[in-house]
């Protein structure tokens, strides 16, 4: 099942709210958006208070006109469920709504995104504006799909510490576990008289006196991101039966670390994302992510960090496996998912909410536009077609300008030949396995400030993709069949289950690269009592030695592969038990310990050096048979659909492949034409 225009290439889109501008606007605006190419228009996600702006009273006349102005010029309408801003009158009729910050206070109406996803009384709310919008607008011709809410956890509201999430914490608990024993077990709570003897003892995370218990904070994680699950599927259910036909989606953002997103993805018909580059190099960027490279790349973002996001939401719907042993989730609808993802809302002009808003390199727009698509997107929505004129967002850009006038990014997208970009499957012989459960205990105790979850991932993402590989992000329990490589660069959380799927994965003749702290702890959040590497221990035949957390302008020497390496940020050594020594530590007090060990097709890399993992990653991928073709700074390579876009991210001309690539550029080139 396919839920896009009939169509064999990239289509276009823009979110548009007629509700900020006078009524006059809207045909011109729709007419307008047709000749500059567009197909889709998205609309109301933050109009609840227009739509209903008394209880009960639905003022729908203003949106069936917005949505013929649009039909009119044959524009398709995403619609949304405004879930995300619910209006004063609700709020103040049910303050018990609203969320609790970490710090224990209440926050408050008069922005977005003020609820509590947990709050039975705004559940209640959010399916009734649903229904009524659904059955308002479900068979609407026009309409193509929707958009559940708006971009769950922005504004860090994946987690509520009061309310209604304090109150049903512990009865999650109790479901979960049974017994106080057993969560006390299991939580290690023995550990500073941390035991509880009454469910009603247990509380968010939040507020302790030093850090809070690593498997508490993993248990509210789960919880509260199966609460994410729960409301969206509310919205699904209702969406399904009143719209049949029209895809759902929901626009994720940048790096979101707040839930689990193969668990909120699952029962959508495809992943939606929202790509503001420059605004997530300032914003986003995970440690490790310098100032020189920040000021490299100011006009363009950087074209891993955005890669990733790409190749991250193309694979959360659908590519398979989803989690095992999840509570509270929804089940699968009977949908089948499509290969391919949106993106909602892309950056045309500088963002507003980062530390600096960094004008687009002149060609910027275009070359995001062309990168998501090789990646795998469908559809390129751009964020906003009218810069706003009124409140907290009117320093943000538009494709037009405050004054109607066409921006820069404007002229970028009318210059657009969308049939140069062909829908098709995106050939990654790489997975890089992905996973938030780790990510909740890796970033609870990231022991090096430099490092994290997201820069420990994305460095192996960028080492491969500055090989030339294309790479498929996919959940740590995926099927992995069909590819030749798979990188866990963070998978920290390993169980029994999860080392059967990798060692499988090698019996049918995948390489396997696994970075540092790779299965160091259990599910529960604690660590293995033989040690790292718990589960795999007898696949990758070593266990831990030591490792050491090294502060900025402290390194650690590495041998091995041919060459010398530096280690920055972290260092770990293995006792081999079966595993052969790839590279060792030289100097310091690692002096001789391992580095990087293999046993047959598996290879674990303990340091932290981007030479090292380009290195080992290479030697792998020709092993592999996956061609390697190393890339200058600021080129990039993306193939789909039997072609290769070939990109230049560098604010100069660079040279590449015996031709030199203009700043801030692509081309796009039939792949068999090209190594
Ligand atoms: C997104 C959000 C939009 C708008 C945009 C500005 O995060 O979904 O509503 O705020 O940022 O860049």
């Amino acid at each position: 099942m396919t839920f896009n225009l009939p169509t064999d290439h990239l289509l276009l889109g823009s979110c548009d709210y007629p509700e900020h501008v006078p009524q006059d606007r809207w045909a011109p605006y729709a007419a307008q958006q047709r000749a500059l190419g567009l197909s889709y228009v998205r609309l109301a996600e933050f109009a609840w208070s227009r739509l209903e702006p008394a209880p009960g009273q639905y003022e729908w006349a203003w949106l069936d006109e917005a949505v013929e102005t649009s039909a009119a010029q044959g524009l398709k309408v995403v619609l949304c469920t405004p879930t995300a801003t619910p209006p004063a009158w609700l709020v103040r009729a049910h303050p018990e709504m609203l969320a609790y910050d970490a710090q224990g206070r209440v926050r408050e109406f008069g922005s977005r995104r003020h609820y509590d996803f947990a709050s039975p009384v705004y559940r209640e709310h959010s399916r009734r504006i649903t229904r009524a919008l659904a059955e308002r607008y479900g068979q609407h011709p026009a309409v193509a799909g929707w958009q559940t809410d708006n971009e769950f956890g922005c504004h860090a509201t994946s987690r509520s510490y009061g309310g209604a999430s304090a109150g049903r914490f512990p009865e999650w608990l109790r479901e979960k576990y049974g017994t106080l024993d057993a969560l006390n077990d299991a939580w290690g709570n023995v550990f500073w008289s941390m035991e509880y003897s009454d469910w009603a003892q247990v509380r968010p995370p939040n507020l302790t006196v030093t850090e809070p218990n690593p498997s508490h904070l993993l248990d509210y994680a789960r919880f509260a991101s199966g609460l994410i699950a729960e409301f969206q599927a509310e919205q699904v259910t209702l969406l399904r039966e009143l719209s049949p036909g029209r895809f759902i989606t929901h626009n994720f953002m940048i790096f979101e670390s707040g839930f689990d997103h193969y668990e909120v993805a699952r029962g959508l018909d495809f992943a939606s994302w929202d790509n503001y580059p420059t605004g997530m190099l300032e914003f986003f960027a995970p440690p490790g992510v310098n100032e020189a490279l920040k000021t490299r790349y100011a006009r363009t973002g950087h074209p891993d960090l955005v890669g990733f996001n790409h190749d991250l939401y193309r694979g959360v719907v659908g590519r398979g496996v989803w989690a095992v042993g999840k509570d509270s989730t929804p089940q699968p609808t009977a949908h089948s998912p499509q290969p391919g993802f949106w993106v909602m809302e892309q950056q045309c002009g500088p963002v507003n909410w980062a530390p600096y808003n960094a004008l687009p390199a002149p060609g910027a727009t275009a070359l995001w536009t062309a990168q998501a698509w090789a990646h795998g997107a469908d559809t390129v929505s751009y964020f906003r077609w009218r810069a706003a004129t009124m409140a907290q967002e009117v320093m943000h850009s538009g494709l037009l300008r405050h004054d109607e006038t066409p921006s820069p990014g404007h002229a970028e997208v009318g210059a657009l030949d969308q049939t140069q970009f062909p829908l098709g499957p995106v050939p990654a012989k790489v997975a890089l396995l992905h996973d938030y459960e780790s990510l909740w205990l890796y970033d609870a105790q990231p022991h090096a400030a430099g490092l994290s979850y997201w820069a420990q991932t994305v460095t192996y993402y960028s080492a491969l993709r500055s090989l030339g590989a294309d790479v498929a992000v996919v959940h740590a329990d995926a099927d992995l069949s069909g590819y030749a490589v798979v990188v866990a660069p963070a998978v920290t959380l390993v169980g029994p289950e999860r080392a059967a799927r990798w060692a499988a994965a090698m019996e049918g003749g995948a390489h396997l690269v696994c970075g540092p702290r790779t299965a160091f702890r259990t599910p529960g959040g604690g660590t293995w009592e033989g040690g790292q590497f718990g589960p795999l221990s007898d696949l990758l035949g070593a266990r831990l030695s030591l490792y050491d957390s090294l502060r900025p302008g402290l390194t650690q020497g590495v041998s091995g592969l041919g060459a010398s390496f530096e280690a920055h940020t972290w260092a770990e050594s293995y006792r081999p038990l079966g595993a052969q020594v790839l590279a060792t530590y030289a100097g310091g007090p690692l002096n001789g310990e391992a580095a990087v060990i293999r046993r047959g097709q598996a290879t674990v890399i303990g340091a932290h050096s981007e030479a090292l993992i380009g290195a080992v990653l290479a030697e792998v991928l020709t092993t592999a048979g996956v061609p390697v073709t190393p890339l200058p700074e600021g080129v990039r390579l993306s193939r789909r659909a039997g072609q290769v876009l070939v990109q230049n991210w560098n604010p100069e001309p660079t040279e590449w492949n015996g031709r030199m690539l203009p700043p801030v550029s692509f081309q796009v080139l039939p792949e068999a034409d090209h190594a």
